[in-house]
């Protein structure tokens, strides 16, 4: 799958957003290294620090389905700009050394970088050894 099919994979996820309190839809879709997509959107909660980013979502889904290897994470917006990760998303993306991430935004935007560009310096399970 291109980049740009996985950027419509995340654009069809954006669609379920949840996100009565910003109306800030978000969706993201990931892809594994066997070619399997899973997508996923935001989910807001009245609570609002309980919130699960579009990121997350996708990426917990595929991590619960046993999937851990990883070859790119898309994400899509209505933003300005191509929507980039919030920092706890970069935490995740570093977790599972997610290589690619394409940030998009609905006019048709992309930007991809590496994994490690979005958190340099990131905290991982190496430094509890
Ligand atoms: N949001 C995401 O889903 N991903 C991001 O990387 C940025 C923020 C969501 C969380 C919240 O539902 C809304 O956007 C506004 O912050």
């Amino acid at each position: 799958m291109s980049d740009k099919e996985l950027v419509e994979e995340a654009k069809k996820y954006r669609e379920h957003a949840y996100a009565p309190y910003s109306g800030f839809r978000v969706g993201a879709a990931v892809m594994t290294g066997n070619g399997k997509v899973y997508g996923g959107c935001n989910i807001e909660n009245a609570s609002y620090s309980v919130t699960n980013c579009a990121e997350r979502t996708a990426i917990f889904k595929a991590v619960s389905e046993g999937e851990r290897d990883f070859t790119a994470l898309a994400v899509v917006a209505d933003t300005d700009a191509p929507c980039a990760p919030c920092g706890a998303c970069r935490q995740v993306v570093a977790e599972f050394r997610i290589p690619k991430i394409i940030m998009a935004n609905m006019q048709g935007a992309m930007r991809t970088v590496a994994g490690e560009e979005l958190l340099p310096f990131a905290f991982s399970g190496d430094d509890m050894k």
